[in-house]
């Protein structure tokens, strides 16, 4: 049985995760890939403190460097996240040709290129299975088991924080800042919860997916993202009445440019959209992510699973410790290598010119007129509507004014939105989501 051995840089959630699993399976996992893989550092930040998994003492430091650098080491793990000390550790382990494994989709999202060219320059890999979507193994299928095909979309709920505080929203009718606190208290969002809520955690994933797909390192900025703040308990029951529910979706629209995949245009974007009850991806609630893919050859495809937490990912990154074991073996050449740019360039649509339909909220004033002044400022931009709720019974002086609005530009949907809050019978900032049939 051939041996390597395997340095975990931080000991937190996935590490200890890492740890245990290898510790609970490791001769199982030695016995289908004919390597035994053994921990040989974990390293801390804080050797002292308290851990649900304890690691025998002399293998913990608080010693990157020397975890890296010791010649026993095969394989670097990095999962202390964030992204310089991240940078550092990722670049001075490929720079001593040691594959790495991250689970850091910040760190990839703004640094991935760089990394990647330094993985390749010192001929060695950079693993990442579990930077998207937890413990669905998504980067393989992606990147290997639809290799056949010419992948034209992927809608993912890649954020289980939002897509629990959505499920709760719409099942309980509660507002959003309640049942944030609510899994702020659980566990389920962190104390500074906005790098889920403002749409970034999912950005990052977005981007790592679409990066994928066209074969070009897309870079994070030009990712349009919009995050569930706004949302109202109002909007999830009149998008229920109209047969939708709300999710937040990071969206890869892939269009090959006059056919030439080496020169693809890619449409990006992570925004809550109304997602029509009848497909599939409204069924996933809670904490559960699943990626939806459609391809030429496979058709459509679902991937669901949980997208966080210790065991579901720790899951992941042992698959890639197994696989770097295995690629240590082979012509460097041969592998089949983790993220391979091939696309010359690419055309990132401008989310400024992507098309849509939307839902819009309108509190407005309750007086003869109203929907008037509303429909004249929407035909004047040529948008057309396809639906129209104001519930009775409201009491107030404004009520709730729902649209459902055909297909816009968005540089002309955003102006008409501006016009529509500038009436004196608007009476809040209008609300609006985009609408997702998933036809095209
Ligand atoms: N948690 C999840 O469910 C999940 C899911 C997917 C991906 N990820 C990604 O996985 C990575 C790790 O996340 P996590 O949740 O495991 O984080 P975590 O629980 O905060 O663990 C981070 C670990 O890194 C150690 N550390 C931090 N800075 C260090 C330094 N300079 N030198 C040595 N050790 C250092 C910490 O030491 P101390 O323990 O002493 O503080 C801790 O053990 C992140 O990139 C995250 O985005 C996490």
């Amino acid at each position: 049985m051939r041996k390597v051995k395997v340095a975990i840089i931080g000991g937190g959630t996935v590490g200890g995760g890492v740890y245990q699993a290898l510790a609970n399976n490791g001769e199982l996992i030695a016995a289908r890939c004919g390597y035994s893989i053994e921990v040989n550092h974990v390293v801390v930040r804080d050797a002292g403190k308290k851990r649900s998994v304890n690691p025998p003492r002399e293998i913990v430091s608080t010693d990157w460097e020397m975890a890296i650098s010791d010649p026993e080491t095969d394989i670097v793990v990095e999962l202390v996240g964030g992204v310089d000390e991240a940078y550092r550790i990722v670049r001075r382990s490929l720079e001593m040709q040691k594959p790495v494994i991250t689970a850091n989709k910040a760190l990839l999202s703004l640094r991935g290129a760089s990394l990647m060219k330094l993985a390749r320059k010192f001929r060695t890999h950079l693993y990442f299975e579990a930077s998207v979507a937890g413990g669905i193994p998504i980067i393989k299928v992606l990147r290997e088991s639809l290799v056949a095909n010419r992948i034209s979309r992927v809608y993912a709920i890649a954020n289980g924080t939002c897509n629990y505080i959505l499920t709760k929203m719409a099942r309980e009718g509660r507002a959003f800042d309640e049942i944030l606190s609510e899994a702020q208290a659980l566990g389920y969002a962190e104390a500074e919860p906005s790098l889920d809520i403002d749409g970034l955690d999912a950005m990052h994933k977005t981007g790592i997916m679409a990066s994928l797909l066209s074969g070009y390192w897309v870079p994070e900025r030009s990712i349009y993202v919009k995050g569930i703040r706004d949302i109202t308990p109002i909007d999830l029951e009149f998008a229920e009445w109209l047969g939708y529910t709300i999710k937040l979706i990071g969206s890869i629209k892939l269009n090959e440019n006059r056919g030439d995949w080496r020169n693809p245009e890619i449409e990006l974007s992570v925004e809550p959209m109304l997602v029509p009850k009848t497909h599939v991806l409204a069924s996933v609630d809670g904490v559960f992510n699943a990626v939806f893919v459609k391809g030429d050859v496979v058709g459509e495809a679902l991937f669901y699973g949980r997208g966080a937490g210790q065991d579901a990912t720790a899951s992941s990154v042992i698959s890639d410790i197994v696989d770097a074991a295995c690629d240590l073996h082979q012509e460097y050449e041969r592998t089949l290598a983790p993220f391979e740019a091939y696309a010359e360039s690419a055309a990132i649509l401008s989310h400024e010119h992507s098309i849509a339909n939307y839902f819009i909220r309108l509190e407005a004033i309750n007086r003869p007129g109203t929907m008037a002044r509303v429909t004249e400022i929407l035909a004047r931009h040529q948008i057309g509507i396809s639906s129209c709720i104001q519930p009775e019974n409201h009491d107030g002086e404004t009520v709730p004014l729902m649209l459902m609005v055909d297909r816009a530009p968005y540089h002309v949907f955003k102006k008409a939105i501006r016009e529509l809050g500038q009436l004196r019978v608007v009476r809040s900032k209008p609300v609006y989501f985009r609408v997702e049939s998933f036809a095209d």
